[in-house]
Parts: C-alpha cells; sequence; structure tokens
C-alpha cells in the first residue's frame, strides 16, 4: 500500500491511541491540531474506553454480531477486541481506511472490513454482511456509530439512524456519540475541521435519534457513562449514548 498524501481522522485518531496504523501526514496533521486544541490523546482514549463499555454492555445482553460504521482502524480496542466472542463488520467509506482494515483483519475469522455508506446500507455487500453479521435483521445486533455524527447534518443524520432502525432486529442496541460544542471554544482547531464539521447540544441531539429509545444512563459525557471507577477528568469533547430498538 502506497503512503497516503492526505490525513485521516480514523488514523489520526490510531496516532492518539499510541497504534501503529498511521503515516507521517498523520502525525503532522495531529500535532498542528493539537497546537490550536491542546493534547488530544486523553480524550481519543476516553472515547475508544467508552466504546469498550457500550461494546461490552451490548455483548452482555447476548448480542454476538455487530456492525461498526466509519469504523477508522480497527485496533487498540476496538470492537472485536472489546467483545471477543463476537463477529463484527467493520465499514468505512474511505478506501485508504478499507485497505487497511483489510490487511490488519486478513487473517480473523471473525471479523471484516469492507466498504459501507452510513447514509445507504444498501452499499454494504451482503455476503459480508451475512457472513459477520449473521441474523442480520432478524436477530438483534449491536450497531455502532462513533466518529461519525460530527460529518453528516442533522436531516441526514435522522434518516440514516431511522433506515438502521428499520433494518435492524427488534431488541438491537445502538452506540452512537456526537462532538460537543466545546470544540468552538477553540477556533483555529475547529477550522481545521472544514465547514461540514457538526457540533451538538445533548438536548439537540436527541430527537435525532428517532425511534430509538436512550437506555436509562441517557446522553451524558463519555467518561460518564457507566465509569469503571472515578470518571476520567477529561475535556468534554464527546457525548454518548446506548439506545435500544424496540418492537415497532
Ligand atoms: C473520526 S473517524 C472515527 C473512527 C472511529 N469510529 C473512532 O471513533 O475512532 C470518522 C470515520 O468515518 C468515516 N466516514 C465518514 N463519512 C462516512 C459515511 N458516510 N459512512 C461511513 N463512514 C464514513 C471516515 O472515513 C472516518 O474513517
Amino acid at each position: 500500500m502506497g503512503e497516503p498524501d492526505q490525513p485521516s481522522t480514523a488514523r489520526m485518531i490510531d496516532f492518539w491511541l499510541g497504534g501503529e496504523h498511521h503515516f507521517p501526514v498523520d502525525v503532522a496533521a495531529a500535532a498542528a491540531f493539537e497546537q490550536a486544541y491542546g493534547p488530544c490523546a486523553p480524550v481519543f482514549r476516553e472515547l475508544r474506553a467508552f466504546l469498550g463499555r457500550a461494546v461490552r454492555a451490548i455483548a452482555a445482553q447476548g448480542v454476538d454480531g455487530f456492525l461498526v460504521f466509519g469504523a477508522g482502524v480497527p485496533t487498540m480496542g476496538n470492537v472485536h477486541e472489546a467483545a471477543a466472542e463476537a463477529t463484527v463488520l467493520y465499514t468505512d467509506v474511505d478506501p485508504v481506511t478499507i485497505r487497511l482494515g483489510q490487511r490488519i483483519l486478513a487473517g480473523s475469522d471473525r471479523a471484516g472490513y469492507g466498504f459501507g455508506d452510513a447514509t445507504d446500507i444498501g452499499t454494504i455487500d451482503p455476503s459480508q454482511l451475512h457472513r459477520f453479521v449473521p441474523g442480520w435483521g432478524r436477530r438483534p445486533v449491536g450497531v455502532v456509530f462513533l466518529g461519525l455524527a460530527a460529518f453528516l447534518d442533522d436531516d441526514t443524520l435522522t434518516r440514516t439512524l431511522d433506515e438502521v432502525y428499520a433494518a435492524a432486529a427488534p431488541g438491537s442496541l445502538l452506540a452512537v456519540d456526537f462532538d460537543t460544542e466545546e470544540l468552538a471554544s477553540y477556533p483555529e482547531a475547529l477550522a481545521m475541521m472544514g465547514p461540514a464539521f457538526r457540533m451538538r447540544s445533548p438536548s439537540s441531539f436527541g430527537p435525532l435519534l428517532g425511534r430509538w429509545a436512550p437506555t436509562a444512563d441517557g446522553i451524558v459525557p463519555i467518561s460518564r457513562w457507566r465509569p469503571d471507577g472515578p470518571p476520567a477528568e477529561v475535556p468534554d469533547a464527546f457525548h454518548g449514548v446506548l439506545a435500544t430498538r424496540g418492537a415497532d
């Protein structure tokens, strides 16, 4: 695989998590962002810890198949590592990320990686979907939708989450996060995220969930979502929620 000449947020996150799947162009972009914002490693480590807690909570409900949207790099405590018994299909739209993910998971019979535009789930290869998320549409599954809402406008996000709701079987669970308005205090860093980047308040995010029903935990700062101990003291950059698909 040739070296990419553009950074990707997914590989920048891998860098901040201490992973091995990023390139000099990502490290340079990560350094520029930190210059404008401050240290990012603690924030993204906490976001990955939230993923782990949410995925383990879903698996504890007996769910053993996961579909991951906007998956990024499938290491450093990602879904198949957090749910060690489950099968997992990671999807993304970025061809470099997909190739990287396929290379990383080449030896796995439990996790695969393929193209999938979250805004059009028909773009997912059905054979991959049914291999790694057996019973999709008939059995409850875990849907992981992290690091993605910020890149979708309200209408697209609402329609997307509703399409996933309609396609997933009753009893399925959705883990989703969104970027808070905290980044607005760092205009230079915000500008680096591009004009389509969306920050949201918890009250504005709730209605976008549509028919997905938040668990009693609510929509909270990720560090306060069922923390394993005292919540980590990190900037309040992301809120998260676990939501269930009812029977309608
Ligand atoms: C900020 S990264 C998040 C990676 C990972 N989920 C995490 O939380 O660490 C966002 C990812 O979403 C992908 N992405 C952007 N738009 C997408 C879409 N419409 N459907 C699926 N993936 C998308 C990007 O290519 C990128 O890999």
